[in-house]
C-alpha cells in the first residue's frame, strides 16, 4: 500500500507562508514568501527513492514517503486512507 500512494501521490502540491527567513538546497525563502509544495515531486526524489519511477512493493523504507504531507499538518485520515 504505501508503494502505491508514493508512486501515485493523489494531493500534487500545496502551499505555505514562510514565517521566517530561511535557506532550502541554497535557495532563499523569505519571511513572506508563499512556497509551494509538490509532494509528487518529494516522491520522486532520487537521492531518497533508488529509480523513483519504477513501482517496487518491497522497496526498503517504503513508509518514507510524502503523500500524506510531514509534521504538525501531516494528514489525520492517512490510516482511514489506507484502509
Ligand atoms: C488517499 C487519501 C488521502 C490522501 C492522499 C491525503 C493527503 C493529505 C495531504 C497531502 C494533506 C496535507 C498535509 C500537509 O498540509 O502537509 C492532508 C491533510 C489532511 N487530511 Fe488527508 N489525505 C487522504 C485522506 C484523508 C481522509 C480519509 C481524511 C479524513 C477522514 C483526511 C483528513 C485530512 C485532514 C483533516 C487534513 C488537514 C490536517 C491539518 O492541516 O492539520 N485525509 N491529507
Amino acid at each position: 500500500m504505501p508503494e502505491i500512494i508514493r508512486w501515485h501521490t493523489p494531493v500534487i502540491h500545496m502551499r505555505r507562508t514562510a514565517t521566517r527567513d530561511t535557506e532550502l538546497a541554497g535557495k532563499t525563502i523569505r519571511q513572506g514568501d508563499k512556497v509551494v509544495m509538490w509532494y509528487v515531486s518529494g516522491n520522486r526524489d532520487e537521492s531518497v527513492h533508488a529509480e523513483p519511477d519504477a513501482f517496487r512493493i518491497e522497496r526498503p523504507k517504503v513508509r518514507q514517503h510524502l503523500a500524506f504531507g510531514a509534521g504538525i499538518h501531516r494528514c489525520v485520515g492517512d490510516r482511514l486512507a489506507e484502509l
